[in-house]
């Protein structure tokens, strides 16, 4: 075993007796991660929801698989992408995280990225979007695509799934047509 598997298999452990904010009272399971932890590729999104409060799993209930799908149509592959969320345990209902619990996960998130050390992390959505980049005019459609360098590492918003489950048209600029662009993008910055 890698000291990056042992130190993530610890890390995980940690997340799983948290009590640092409210939502372990409510929780079923800690959703820590899925992928590869040497992928070049890491996915944020912003919290669980009921499939993956079930499973464990990240991104596993249908905007999960939307996502899933649109991966394997640009072909990035599964050892390509680590996938976590801006917080590890689901909040009531689906509601969005507060800052308390977001500020409470943030460390796991931030030692989860300093040890995958991937080449692109994607923000999936506007809370991930916020959860790094605190510009209040900079909305996810107008951020989504563009390549944004923090503290040397280089982050790309795109949209979140869910949204594409509202819009099912593929039509040129389409909310769909930006997010398959955006993850070819993606595709193309692991290359180089
Ligand atoms: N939505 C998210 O942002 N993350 C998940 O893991 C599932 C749905």
């Amino acid at each position: 075993m890698t000291q990056k598997t042992t130190q993530l298999e610890n890390l995980k452990k940690e997340a799983l007796k948290c009590q640092n904010c409210e939502l372990y009272k409510t929780k079923n399971k800690t959703v820590f991660s899925d992928g590869c932890e040497n992928a070049p590729i890491m996915f944020i999104g912003e919290a669980p929801g009921q499939n993956e409060d079930e499973t464990g799993i990240p991104f596993i209930g249908r905007a999960g698989q939307l996502l899933r799908k649109f991966l394997f149509e640009v072909d990035i592959k599964q050892d390509d992408i680590y996938i976590a969320n801006t917080i590890k345990c689901r909040p009531p209902k689906n509601r969005k995280p507060t800052q308390v619990e977001k500020n409470a996960c943030k460390h796991f998130l931030d030692k989860q990225i300093e040890l995958v050390n991937p080449k692109i992390i994607v923000l999936v959505g506007s809370t991930a979007l916020e959860s790094f980049i605190s510009d209040k005019k900079l909305t996810i459609t107008k951020a989504r695509g563009k390549i944004f360098e923090i503290e040397g590492r280089k982050f790309i918003p795109i949209f979140h799934p869910s949204y594409l489950l509202r819009y099912h048209s593929t039509e040129e600029n389409s909310p769909r047509d930006l997010f398959k662009k955006d993850l070819l993008t993606i595709k193309n910055l692991i290359k180089n």
